[in-house]
Order: structure tokens, then C-alpha cells, then sequence
């Protein structure tokens, strides 16, 4: 960093925040981003092209330039590059730092959370997650200064969740309930009242990959259903609950993989995807992450090699972090009148 006044502006941190600064104010600059702004300067071609660059440089330092999702300041886009924007992620490491332990089996990485709330709320707003598991969105809320409300139908895993979270320092002082509940039919509404909320900004979903990890002996646990259809009911379910809690523009973050069943690949995925469309909202995204080499798999890759070369099929080494925009609702009086 080149600092130009003096001491560390807070909103210059690597969390999302790079806002404008008043006259006087300690400003705080990425040293390489601003030698490559220099550089440009120095090698212009004309006086007025370098005085462009000049005034952009100063714009930026002086104002933010924020859209309604998120804090990013465009006008400093170019410091912003620990924010993902490819669609194909390869994250050989899992951020295994301060509570994400990475003890509950089936949990996802931090750095997918942490992305999409970079990507898609501001500071202070609030997250839901009605498949909380070990509470991996609530402790990257509490990094990241976002509000969050998680749901997670076992009893133990809220438990342990909530030791976690709370492990977690919380330097926004925001807030961050963990609850027991069937996503299906959990009243939302009453959480979201008690929280003095009308609406969340962002939902983070990471349902079972159905039946790939079976979660519980519940038959209200997703990881249950009978069939991929049940399955799916079930999914919409939640998405029926869950829908009128997002405020109208904004997104909805699903994160699932694909299976195979007796050799057949069934596409899961978008099976899921299928259901979200269904329900008002656009895909604005579709993000392939690979999975992991964890130590288990490690020892099997040999016999999946064998079994693929075999049975002419691929091992699956990607899920999906799918991002749809809850539509403006339809007013319906309006749409009769015209
Ligand atoms: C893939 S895991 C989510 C893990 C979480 N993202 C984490 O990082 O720990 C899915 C979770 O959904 C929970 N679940 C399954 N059916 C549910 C339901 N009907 N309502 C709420 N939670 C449910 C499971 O117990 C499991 O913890």
C-alpha cells in the first residue's frame, strides 16, 4: 500500500470497501495499482490524454462510484482483484483460517460465501441461509460485516455451529442467529420480524446433493428423499418459502453438484435450476468450481481412473455456484390496464 496521508484508512481493507475520502483524510492506495496509473500518465501520447488520466486518477480518489448491490467503488475497480469475475473457479486451497474448521462433512468453502457477498450485499445488510450446516456463511457474515439468519434442521449441528460462530470475532457488531428448522415449512417471516427486518439481500443455498451425503435419519432432511424427484418437490419447497424474504432485485446464490446413478449422470444441477426459473427469477450467472483433492479421494483416484476408462464416463470434479436475480414483481392490476 502507498499510504498518502498518514495512517490506514478502515474502508481500504480487502473487504469490499474503498470509499471516498474527504479533504484532509488519510487516503490509502494500492502502491502497484498506482504505478501502473502513474506509468499510464507518463507514456501518454498527448498533454490531454495525460490530463484525462490525471483527473481520472483524482475522481477516484476523491469519490466513490457505488451501484445498489454492493460496495464496490468502481471508480477503483482495478484494486478489486480478489473479487472473482471468471466464470471458472479453481480454488486449490479451502480458507481454513480463524472458525472454519472444516469439521462438518458436506460443508463448502468459505471463499464461496465470502464471494458472493462481496459480490452481492452491502455492509450491514443481511444474508439468510436456510441449509446453514456448520455455519460457514455466519462466520464469513461476521468477517465481512453482513447480517445473518441460518436454518439447519439438526438439532447437534446448530449446536456446534453456534459455538463456532460465536468463536468468530465480530468486529461490525453485527448479528448473527442460528436456528433449528425444516426449511420447507419454518416461518421465516417471524425470524425475519425479530430481527426488525422486511426483507434479506442475499440467499445463500447449499442444499444436500441429495442423497450423496445423507445428512441425518430425518425424512424431513433433504438428503432423504426416496427419489430425484421427491428431491426436487422438496427443493421447491423451500424455494417457496424462502422467495418472498429476498428483496425484488436482488440475488439468490445456489451452490450443487451433479450425481450418478447406476452409471447414469443426472444432472442435479440443473434440475435445481430448473426449479429456481420457475419462481420469478433471471440466471444471471453460472460459476464451475472444481472440487477439492481431499486425502480420502486422493487414495481412490486410482480405481475412478480404472472404473472411467472402463465404463467410458467422467469423474466429477466440479459443482456449481448458480446466481439468479429475484424479478420485480408484477404488479397485476397494472398488466390488466395495459
Ligand atoms: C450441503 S449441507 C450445507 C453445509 C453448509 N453450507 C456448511 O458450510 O456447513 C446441507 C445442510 O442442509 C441441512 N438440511 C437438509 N434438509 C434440510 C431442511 N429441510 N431444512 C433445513 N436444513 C436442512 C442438512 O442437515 C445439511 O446440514
Amino acid at each position: 500500500m502507498a499510504n498518502l496521508q498518514g495512517s490506514l484508512g478502515e474502508d481500504s481493507a480487502p473487504n469490499g470497501h474503498l470509499a471516498a475520502h474527504t479533504p484532509g483524510e488519510a487516503i490509502e492506495l494500492r502502491r502497484d495499482v498506482l504505478v501502473s496509473e502513474m506509468d499510464q500518465i507518463i507514456h501518454s501520447h498527448t498533454l490531454e490524454r495525460a490530463r484525462y488520466y490525471l483527473k481520472r486518477l483524482q475522481t477516484g480518489i476523491e469519490t466513490a462510484r457505488t451501484g445498489p448491490i454492493n460496495d464496490i467503488n468502481l471508480n477503483r475497480w482495478k484494486e478489486y482483484d480478489y473479487i472473482l469475475t471468471d466464470s471458472l473457479w479453481v480454488m486449490p486451497n479451502r480458507d481454513s483460517s480463524g472458525a472454519h474448521i472444516a469439521e462438518y462433512w458436506g460443508n463448502y468453502i468459505p471463499q464461496i460465501p465470502h464471494q458472493m457477498m462481496l459480490r452481492y450485499t452491502k455492509r450491514g445488510e443481511w444474508a439468510l441461509d436456510p441449509f446453514a450446516g456448520s455455519g460457514t456463511t455466519l462466520i464469513e457474515c461476521r468477517r465481512l460485516g453482513r447480517n445473518g439468519i441460518g436454518i439447519e434442521i439438526n438439532p447437534s449441528v446448530v449446536e456446534r455451529a453456534k459455538e463456532l460462530i460465536t468463536s468468530e470475532p465480530n468486529p461490525h457488531h453485527i448479528s448473527t442467529e442460528m436456528m433449528v428448522g425444516d426449511s420447507r415449512t419454518f416461518d421465516f417471516e417471524a425470524a425475519m420480524a425479530q430481527a426488525g427486518i422486511a426483507k434479506v439481500h442475499l440467499l445463500m443455498m447449499h442444499p444436500p446433493y441429495h442423497d450423496i451425503i445423507r445428512f441425518s435419519n430425518d425424512p424431513n432432511d433433504l438428503s432423504n428423499a426416496e427419489t430425484t424427484a421427491d428431491f426436487l418437490a422438496m427443493w421447491g419447497q423451500v424455494l417457496d418459502r424462502v422467495t418472498p424474504c429476498l428483496a425484488e432485485n436482488r440475488f439468490l446464490a445456489l451452490v450443487i453438484g451433479d450425481k450418478y446413478v447406476q452409471g447414469e449422470w443426472i444432472p442435479l444441477g440443473f434440475h435445481c435450476m430448473s426449479e429456481v426459473l420457475k419462481r420469478g427469477y433471471t440466471l444471471r450467472s453460472i460459476v464451475v468450481k472444481n472440487f477439492e483433492e481431499t486425502r480420502g479421494k486422493r487414495r481412490q483416484q486410482d480405481l475412478w481412473r480404472y472404473r472411467a476408462l472402463a465404463g467410458g464416463f467422467y469423474i466429477f470434479k466440479h459443482e456449481y455456484v448458480m446466481i439468479f436475480k429475484k424479478r420485480t414483481a408484477v404488479n397485476p392490476e397494472s398488466e390488466t390496464e395495459s
